[in-house]
């Protein structure tokens, strides 16, 4: 597997203050240095009354800060020097108190005292129980840091520590890990309106067995994972694969390729680029039976095919319709096919990949055609060729 690492070179000051879910930053730790990151952690007192600096010491490989009065610095001066370095300080989880002095401009600690002395962006993960984070005093303080720039990840609604259920839960660490990657992605699709498939298609003989293929839909959800963090709004529709959409993702699942043709016409004027990544069956069973088919019913049934619309020809034939980009899998003749293929279904830009380099795994090896030419991509992990296929497809 080629290795990727999204946060690479990033330096990230991680402050963590007094909740439950401060056990959580111990794995946000482990994701964040994962992908590369540099993670300095700063604590709170309260924090520490969670988990010990050591636990944050041995994961990011630093050790911690928590005093204004720490004689490691040699100029004295931790607040200034720690954070002047960073990319941003996110904090996680930020407490109700946290989030309370940061409005104030209040440095009575040395994490307050970084966030007053940041010269980089803020993002706070808010971690409370739901009735403080209702709060008209919280809720006013957290109107009044969006104003002052401050990024507010989440809070996520569910079960607390507490036993009641509401808003108020930090972003699991996944999720804020996601949410830092977008923020340092830049946004080259802000405000477009990007409509994909993905997966593949199941076409059904009788209501227990039918014709699909291989496709396992990575490479789809990675290029509607892209999307979205280049600021794109980002409808996936989806044929049936184990897979989670990716956050902010609006996923409709489909299954045939009929259903996927209805879903995407439906919604293909109002959107400003679509990318066919679903590798849709090119025939579905005319003659699908409503009822199982049974051995004993004499001989072997016979399977009449028809025809599935071609979707991404249809998009592309449009009046105004979007800017089309669609997929070619092959095993062999790749840029023969592909070109083919694009000036077949008119449309300006198709991704070529053989069958033997990215079916089902998690790296890909792409060449994007257009009428330029080719335009290979070096192999890589099908995170890393999506975002280089919005870069492309945004310039
Ligand atoms: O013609 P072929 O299936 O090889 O073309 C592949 C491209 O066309 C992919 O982008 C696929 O999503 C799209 N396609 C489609 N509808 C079909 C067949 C393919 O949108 N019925």
């Amino acid at each position: 597997m080629v290795m990727t690492m999204e946060l690479q070179n990033k330096r990230i000051v991680l402050g963590v203050t007094g909740g439950i879910a401060a056990y959580k930053s111990a794995e946000l730790v482990r994701l964040l240095i994962k992908q590369g990151a540099d993670v300095q952690v700063a604590m709170t007192e309260g924090a520490m009354r969670f988990v010990t600096p050591l636990t944050f010491q041995a994961l990011s490989g630093q050790s911690v800060f928590a005093s204004q009065w720490d004689e490691r610095m040699p100029n004295g001066m931790a607040h200034i020097d720690l954070s002047r370095q960073a990319d941003c300080i996110l904090v996680a989880p930020a407490s109700a108190d946290f989030l309370a002095r940061v409005v104030h401009g209040q440095a009575d600690d040395l994490l307050a005292t970084m966030v007053l002395a940041r010269a980089c962006p803020l993002l706070v993960a808010p971690a409370m129980n739901r009735q403080m984070w209702e709060n008209a005093a919280t809720q006013r303080n957290v109107t009044q840091l969006q104003a002052d720039g401050v990024h507010i990840l989440g809070p996520a609604c569910g079960e607390q520590a507490c036993g009641e259920v509401g808003a108020g839960r930090m972003l699991e660490p996944e999720e804020i890990l996601e949410e830092l990657i977008a923020f340092f992605t830049p946004k080259l699709l802000a405000g477009k309106r990007v409509l994909m498939t993905a997966g593949p298609t199941f076409e059904a003989i009788d209501p227990v067995r039918g014709i699909t293929n291989l496709s396992s839909g990575r490479m789809g959800y990675a290029v509607a994972r892209a999307a979205r963090q280049a600021g794109a709004e980002v409808t996936l529709v989806s044929g049936p694969v184990g897979l989670v959409a990716p956050g902010g993702v609006d996923r409709i699942n489909v299954r045939s390729a009929l259903e996927m043709h209805a879903a995407v016409l439906s919604r293909a004027a109002s959107a400003d680029i679509f990318i066919g990544v679903a590798a849709v069956a090119d025939y579905r069973v005319a003659n699908s039976a409503e009822h199982k088919l049974k051995k004993d019913n004499g001989g072997i049934p016979p399977i009449e095919l028809v025809e599935n619309p071609d979707i991404l020809a249809e998009v592309a034939a449009l009046d105004g319709g979007p800017f089309c980009v669609g997929f070619a899998a092959e095993s062999r003749n790749l840029e023969a096919y592909a070109q083919t293929k694009r000036r077949k279904k008119n449309i300006p830009l198709i991704a070529g990949n053989l069958i033997q380099d990215g079916f089902g795994g998690d790296d890909n090896t792409l060449i994007l055609f257009d009428e330029a030419g080719a335009h290979p991509l070096k192999p890589a992990a099908k995170s890393v060729l999506a975002s280089q296929l919005i870069e492309h497809i945004a310039h």
